[in-house]
């Protein structure tokens, strides 16, 4: 497509920086990986970050470095990419879902409450594309009751929650850094936490198990193999010596969006615009009359303008048919999932191309009347 609906933004700095690592004997395990991890703790105020291979890697380690078994129940939300139910079937516990609201598009908080059970082992919580749940209720509901606090942030570095980072207020925070996230090692991810065990443990976890202190041998459990390597550190690094500048760029497009948006056009932008807390992972606008989605997808896609659908319920999916939930147990969810409509938003975006995909929205408009 000519306007992709993501774009990543890779310099000569990231490039130089990944020949770099090429040139050298270590492709694994070395220092540029530490370094990587040492600016991610740094930005997001957290004593530890492990670099991992995946954004799903840091959720499924979260779950077996907290403690959870099978047999344990986890609450988390339908309205997220199946990685986040994965991670928590991974771990053999049962996924137990809660509705969203509307306005965070993150778990209600209330919800979450009536559905705590004596088997309640931990709650995933997740931040849909970089806003914020409602986390000052949802982490003061988990303290009182006991229950261990995940955070999938894997849309949000950079965003922060009343002065907090993301991922920085749970006992662990997921990261994923996948070509349309805000930096990308192109696979990717990292687990936060201020746990200095627990940080030994997801190392040791991601490295089959085995210590990691030079007895490679030696491995005191079962783990995977969830290493991230030197080269996705070194683009890690150059992304993060960036991240100001690329989060600053996001929100420039954001505000050509709000400045461009045709009025006449029947769909909302995200109910938390503008605000200076949202590290921007997407642009994720909600159609008034879902029946029109497809239509306006392929108009867009005919004049090489590439859209989305986010995201698919995890309670409408057939993997996921074996838990019984049915189509109308979380009508917010649904809402949301099929009324939204992702358009295309990348740091590299010029105001000539949101013009264009905003041009190409009044046009749609003007031939399809109410
Ligand atoms: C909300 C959310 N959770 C988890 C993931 C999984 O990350 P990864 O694709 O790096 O495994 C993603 C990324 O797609 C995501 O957007």
């Amino acid at each position: 497509m000519r306007i992709p609906l993501a774009r990543p933004d890779i310099t000569r700095t990231e490039v130089d920086a990944v020949l770099k690592v090429l040139s050298q004997d270590v492709l694994s395990r070395g220092p540029v990986l530490q370094r990587f991890e040492q600016c991610v703790a740094r930005r997001l105020g957290v004593g530890h970050a492990v670099g991992l291979s995946s954004g799903t890697a840091a959720l499924h380690l979260s779950m077996v470095a907290v403690g959870v078994e099978p047999g344990d129940e986890v609450i988390t939300v339908p309205f997220t990419v199946p990685a986040t139910v994965n991670a928590i079937l991974a771990s053999g516990a049962r996924p137990v879902l809660v509705d969203v609201e509307a306005q965070t598009r993150g778990m209600d908080p209330e919800r979450l409450e009536q559905a705590i059970t004596p088997a309640t082992r931990a709650v995933v919580v997740v931040h849909a594309f970089g806003q914020p749940a409602a986390m000052a209720r949802i982490e003061r509901i988990c303290r009182s009751r006991d229950l261990v606090l995940v955070e999938d942030a894997c849309e949000g570095l950079g965003s922060s929650h009343q002065g907090r980072a993301l991922g920085s207020i749970g006992r662990t925070g997921c990261f994923g850094f996948y070509p349309n996230k805000q930096i990308t090692t192109g696979e990717g991810g990292i687990l936060v936490t201020s746990d200095s065990d627990l940080a030994e443990r997801v190392r040791r976890l991601a490295n089959h198990g085995r210590s990691m202190d030079g007895a490679w041998l030696d491995q005191q459990e079962v783990g995977w193999n969830y290493r991230m390597s030197e080269v996705q550190a070194a683009l890690g690094v150059s992304q993060m010596q960036r991240l100001d500048g690329i989060l600053e760029a996001r929100r420039q497009v954001a505000a050509w969006y709000a400045e461009l948006w045709p009025e006449s056009v029947p769909l909302k932008l995200p109910a938390y615009w503008p605000d200076p807390e949202i590290a921007w992972f997407a642009l994720v606008a909600q159609l008034a009359d879902p029946a029109d989605r497809d239509g306006l997808i392929a108009c867009l896609a005919d004049r090489g303008i590439q859209c989305g659908r986010y995201f698919a319920p995890m309670h409408r999916q057939p993997a996921m048919a074996r838990f019984g939930w049915k189509h109308d147990d979380f009508p917010v969810c649904n809402q949301l999932a099929d009324s939204a409509l992702a358009l295309p938003f990348f740091t590299t975006m010029t105001r000539a191309q949101v013009a264009e995909v905003c041009r190409a929205l009044a046009d749609w408009r003007a031939a399809n009347p109410v």
